[in-house]
């Protein structure tokens, strides 16, 4: 049993890859931490509670976390995932509420419940795992392995031509916990490009499954795939994107992951040019000892048959 923590600013692929921890059946999401980033928290925690509910699994916690960086005012997203972070769908509210405890002390009170056995998938600012840290700096040690969606292994970033989104909205937390001890697994956003990418001509099951859950992927995808298509700071590739859930692929079946390597890394939060840069140092020259595995490439096709089995139901 693989069971996680997904810490998410609960938008697009958010919410593709919470489905994937919500309906693999050797995983057991054991809590959702919530953080602003995408999109505002409240909205973010909206979205966190109609994800639980359409997969059908409202039982899963939701726990209200960071409502802005640590030190910096909050950036978002909504020009990517719509005003709502789902493709402007504006779902009804769930009938779900927020769990009582605050998401640093969750992350806390689920890492010690599975000490050794909690897997953390990341995929969003890195301000609660932050938080998490000052509450407890032992938490590296009770964490079996952290998974971040974050920076760019020098390459051109997604906000930023330096820095890419969940770096660049909070560094300094993305340095603290990078330097925490933690075992962690790096997805940058170059390879979620290069392997995680289904165009629209790869998209024809999806479109025409016409599940419950293939419908609701397509919709809180929509802004994510007209960015990418349309938007002038995108990439201009006719595609859905999946940063988030193809880091949790890789933690469900790491056979995913086709190519990595042990490297130093850590984000700029000093400059502004600079903001959330992400340094990987593939060739040693820091001379610091890695703390990473980064990945370098990932095997699209059983990522794309992973994301299928998800949505058929
Ligand atoms: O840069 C991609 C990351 O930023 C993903 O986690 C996406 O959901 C956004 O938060």
């Amino acid at each position: 049993m693989l069971r996680l923590l997904m810490d998410t600013d609960t938008a697009g692929d958010d919410v593709t890859s919470m489905l994937f921890a919500l309906r693999w059946p050797e995983v057991s999401l054991e809590a959702v931490s919530v953080v602003a980033g995408n999109v505002y928290l409240d909205e973010a925690i909206a979205n966190a509670l109609v994800t639980v509910e359409k997969a059908g699994r409202p039982e899963v916690p939701v726990f209200r976390g960071a409502a802005k960086p640590l030190v910096r005012d909050l950036v978002t997203a909504h020009y990517v995932h719509g005003d709502d972070g789902m493709g402007g769908a504006h779902f009804p509210k769930a009938g779900g509420e927020v769990a009582p405890l605050y998401a640093a002390n969750a992350i806390v009170e689920t890492a010690n419940r599975f000490a050794g056995e909690l897997q953390i998938i990341a995929q969003a600012p890195l301000t609660n795992l932050a938080f998490a840290l000052l509450e407890d700096p032992e938490l590296p040690r009770k964490v079996e392995r952290l998974w971040i969606m974050g920076g760019a292994n020098n390459s051109l970033g997604n906000i930023t031509p330096a820095a890419e989104f969940n770096f660049y909205v909070d560094p300094e937390a993305a340095h603290v916990v990078l330097q925490a001890g933690f075992n962690v697994t790096l997805v940058p956003w170059d390879v979620c490009l290069l392997d995680g990418v289904l165009l629209r001509e790869e998209l024809g099951p999806i479109l025409d499954m016409g599940t419950e859950l293939s419908e609701f992927y397509l919709q809180a995808n929509k802004g994510a795939w007209e960015f990418m298509a349309t938007h002038p700071h995108g990439p201009r590739i006719d595609g859905i994107s999946h940063p988030d859930a193809l880091t949790t692929a890789m933690a469900i079946d790491p056979k995913v992951i086709t190519a990595s390597g042990r490297f130093y890394v850590d984000v700029e939060h000093g400059g502004e040019l600079t903001r959330g840069y992400s340094l990987v140092d593939i060739s040693g020259a820091t001379g610091l000892d890695p703390n990473c595995e980064v990945v370098l490439r990932a095997n699209k096709a059983r990522f794309t048959e992973m994301l299928l089995q998800v949505l058929s139901g």
